[in-house]
């Protein structure tokens, strides 16, 4: 029996990537990075630096990605993840993601890719970079391709990625429709935690230079912070402000304590707080939760050839589990062994 149709011993299967295209910001450490490191207790985790992916959208700078695998991983570890628990790799490195892609590739239908709401926005957000590529239309098929490598159950994204997900789980029923069953159909565990706005109320991107990231020093974090934008409506001192359009709110509901988010709420209404200390209330809360992050980042970072000597043994461990599938692969399709 396939291994799709028996449960596996023990533990359901995680995967989820990131792309490495600059630094991580506190919207990926709440929205993601956080509840990874939670996943790895109760799943086998599978973690991967979506290179290739990174590549779609950034191919006329290849400087960037290299410059930012590392750094992206050093994060991750100083959040939590722990590759001796998950398996952390870079996607490059396990090629059977490329073979599976292209092995997914003879089934997917153009109009299927074309339909992703993404696709269209993208090439429109990012006018200035050619996406009229191949392998930018085929980037949900590269991302179906992860995760069915490993058999992953579950898989951890943002809300914007549920189209994504749902194409890769037609994708698998028409695979296993055409040759048989070998991959279950990935389920997404969608994030709970409210999104974070920039700290200008845009969604939060560093094209915008509006994000908070993992490595600010304790003084750009505090100038971040007491510049960010409030309510608009609030020009004065006496004047009342909303919380609800205010996005120092909603970074108080990603890491102030209940009590503090109930008082700023009803005194900001009545002008009986200050934006300036209601920006250091949050302050407060948000200093302790980034420093111990921001120290371990430091750590790692200093010890490139460690890092890269865990990451070559994530992909060998990675690796070996993908060849596993791909032989099942090739087999349904028909492909004879050398
Ligand atoms: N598309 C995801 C993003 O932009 C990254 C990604 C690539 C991914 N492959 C994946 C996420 C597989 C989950 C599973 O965030
Ligand atoms: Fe925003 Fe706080 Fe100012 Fe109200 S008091 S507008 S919630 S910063």
């Amino acid at each position: 029996m396939s291994r799709a149709t028996t449960a596996r011993k023990g533990k359901r299967r995680v995967l989820s990537g990131l792309r490495p295209t600059g630094f991580t910001h506190i919207g990926h450490i709440v929205g993601a990075l956080e509840n990874w490191v939670r996943l790895q207790d109760d799943y086998e985790c599978f973690y991967t630096i979506v290179d290739w992916h990174a590549l779609t959208t950034e191919y006329q700078k290849p400087d960037a990605i290299r410059a930012s695998v590392l750094e992206l991983f050093a994060e991750w570890l100083a959040v939590g993840v722990d590759p001796e628990r998950s398996v952390v790799f870079v996607q490059s490195h396990v090629p059977q993601h490329a073979e599976l892609y292209l092995a997914f590739a003879m089934v997917t239908p153009v109009p299927w890719l074309e339909r992703v709401p993404t696709y269209k926005e993208q090439q429109q957000e990012l006018a200035g970079r050619d996406l009229s590529t191949y392998g930018f239309l085929g980037y949900p098929v590269l991302q179906t391709a992860d995760i069915a490598l490993y058999k992953a159950d579950v898989v951890p994204v943002g809300e914007d990625q549920i189209p994504h997900l749902e194409l890769s789980r037609e994708m698998v029923r028409r695979f296993n429709h055409l040759f048989g069953k070998v991959f279950p159909e990935p389920e997404p565990k969608i994030t709970k935690t409210p999104r974070l706005p920039g700290t200008d109320g845009r969604k939060m991107s560093k094209s915008y230079g509006n994000s908070v990231n993992l490595q600010d020093d304790g003084a750009t974090l505090r100038e971040k912070i007491l510049t960010m934008k409030t309510d608009p409506a609030r020009m004065r001192r006496g004047d009342p402000g909303n919380p609800d359009v205010c996005p120092v709110y909603d970074f108080h509901k990603a890491f102030s304590k209940p009590d503090e988010l109930e008082l700023v709420n009803r005194e900001c209404r009545t002008a009986g707080i200050g934006c300036v200390d209601c920006k250091k209330i949050m302050l407060g809360n948000l200093e302790p939760r980034l420093a111990p992050m921001r120290e371990r980042r430091g750590q790692f970072i200093k010890d490139k050839d460690t890092l890269r000597d865990v990451l070559r043994r994530g992909a060998e461990r990675a690796r070996e589990e993908a060849e596993r599938t791909m032989q099942e692969v090739r087999d349904a399709m028909g492909l004879v062994k050398p």
